[in-house]
């Protein structure tokens, strides 16, 4: 009899570590099946294409700026033809605004304005804005904005 009131607190205490040893073993487990779940998955990072559809020419009257803020561009189609603009300021890298009252491209960062070619009104941007590559491509335009272009370069269409 006294055997047994002495084995009832030792049964007690291997349930309590075995439990404990259990959760731990778990524990691990999950944490180095965590560690390998990220080392076996890939971090890539989805950017959006560099090279892209903007439209049909019939889409952007003459003397006009189109915006797409999505993208970082504008479509300018003057009475000559199209050129393209980065709406990334220049300065700190901020997306531009076109302000249709103002005829202007400003930067709402630090107030740095552009004209509606992209040159450069007001500081403290230190450059123009970037004119980037624009072609027709069965009757549609593509633009990509990793193809930098002169200033004075324009799709004739
Ligand atoms: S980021 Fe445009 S003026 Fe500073």
């Amino acid at each position: 009899m006294g055997d047994r009131v002495q084995d009832e607190p030792d049964s007690d205490r291997r349930r309590f570590l075995w439990i404990t040893g259990v959760a731990s073993l778990s524990a691990a487990g999950a944490g180095g099946a965590a560690v390998l779940a990220d080392f076996v998955h890939p971090k890539v990072l989805f950017e959006p294409p560099t090279a892209f559809r903007i439209g049909r020419p019939e889409d952007f009257p003459v003397n006009s700026v189109s915006a797409d803020y999505d993208r970082k561009v504008y479509i300018v189609r003057t009475e000559v033809g199209f050129f393209a603009l980065s709406a990334v300021c220049t300065h700190l890298g901020c997306i531009t605004r076109w302000l249709e009252d103002e005829q202007t491209i400003a930067c709402p960062c630090h107030g740095s304005k552009f004209g509606r070619d992209g040159s450069l009104a007001l500081g403290p941007a230190p450059r123009p804005l970037r004119r980037i590559a624009i072609r027709l491509e069965e009757g549609e335009l593509i633009v990509d904005t990793t193809v930098e272009v002169q200033a004075d370069t324009v799709l004739r269409v």
